[in-house]
């Protein structure tokens, strides 16, 4: 009989099983067109029979001047994967490669592919966002290039948030918002909201929260964010519009749009500025769920309590999270949902 945890395993594998679209992918590689020259493209958990990862790199092999592309994809169990590498010519046919069996079962973590890897300069696809954290972290133990999808969550995770602060990843050009469509395999649990089945009987979910993740440049990216609000006219719109944090020296700032133009100091700004981040005119400074990233320390749980308790603060709140909390008019503490804590950068 199949034990519980097997039986969750299975359920996750079934979930990490959604299949990128050639659109989406066309709109994310236009960015980094000319990077890909001369270059190895690896796909490591890509099916090259399905993959439209690389059917779009077989199919833009000459126009993009590659290498090589190489595909490897994960059996479930311990059934030995093989993989597939194309060299140029004779590219009708998006299945025309060399096709060579692996002792192994095509895992991205297995020797066989880190093999591939190492030989590889940019890795493009979209990994089982279970194992993201993984994934991450051999691409950046073997130094390689990527264009990857991922959830956007992942950039709070403490293993991926770290190479935000120091500029080692990013999000890609061309996802900001919304969700995105991605084919399933006929037996894929159709419970979700926004799955349905296209006009051709195939099945399809829509996932919300996706973003390309890169450490490829890209011209869109160094693109001033800016709005209309500025911090010294702060009064003539609403008093309470930047509130000093109570435990670390900081202002709040509510929506991205709401980031005013002419404030030197550090601001804690929503996860989603990301998605106007230009590392020319800001730096990241710490991500308020994750102290130790920040670079200075944070009064945290009890402690804060006991202090705003002992200036007789009267509010109710949470002391098991770390965070950054302030007090707003009415004396109640308020704690702002996950803060990137971002700061102007010099002549900006
Ligand atoms: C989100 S799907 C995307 C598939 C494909 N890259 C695409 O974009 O259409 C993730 C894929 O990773 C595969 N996978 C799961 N575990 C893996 C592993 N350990 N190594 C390599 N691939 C894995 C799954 O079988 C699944 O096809």
């Amino acid at each position: 009989m199949a034990k519980n945890s097997d039986l969750g395993n299975a359920k996750t594998a079934k979930k990490d099983e959604f299949y990128t679209q050639l659109e989406d992918i066309n709109s994310e590689m236009v960015h980094y067109e000319s990077q890909f020259k001369g270059k190895t493209i690896l796909m490591n958990c890509d099916d090259p029979t399905w993959s439209n990862f690389w059917r779009y790199f077989h199919m833009e092999f000459e126009r993009l001047g590659l290498k090589k592309i190489i595909a490897t994809h994960y059996e479930y169990g311990e059934v030995p994967s093989y993989k597939m590498e194309y060299e140029g010519g004779n590219d009708e046919d998006f299945e025309v490669g060399l096709r060579t069996e692996l002792t192994q079962n095509g895992d991205f973590r297995s020797p066989e592919c880190i093999e591939l890897l190492k030989e590889a300069d940019i890795v493009v696809t979209n990994p089982p966002f279970s194992l993201f954290r993984d994934f991450i972290g051999i691409l950046i133990e073997y130094n390689k290039d990527f264009i990857i999808i991922g959830n956007v969550n992942a950039l709070t995770y403490k293993e991926v948030f770290p190479l935000v602060k120091n500029e080692k990843l990013w999000f890609g050009a061309s996802i900001h918002s919304g969700d995105r469509k991605f084919y399933v395999p006929d037996d894929y649990p159709l419970n979700a909201s926004g799955c349905g089945i296209d006009d051709d009987g195939r099945k399809f979910i829509r996932v919300k929260g996706v973003r390309w993740y890169t450490n490829m440049d890209y011209s869109a990216r160094h693109k001033d964010l800016e709005t209309t609000y500025m911090y010294s006219k702060k009064d003539t719109l609403y008093p309470e519009l930047y509130p000093q944090y109570a435990n670390y020296e900081a202002i709040n700032v509510n929506k991205t749009n709401e980031i005013p133009m002419d404030y030197d100091g550090v601001m804690g700004v929503p996860i989603t500025f990301f998605d106007f981040y230009n590392p020319d005119q800001f730096e990241i400074v710490g991500l308020t769920s994750l102290a130790d990233t920040m670079d200075k320390p944070v009064m945290l749980g009890q402690e804060f309590v006991n202090m705003y308790r002992s200036q007789g603060g009267t509010g109710h709140f949470s002391t098991n999270m770390y965070g950054v909390w302030y007090i707003d008019n009415d004396g109640k503490a308020v704690k702002p949902y996950g803060r990137i804590l971002i700061k102007r950068k010099a002549g900006n």
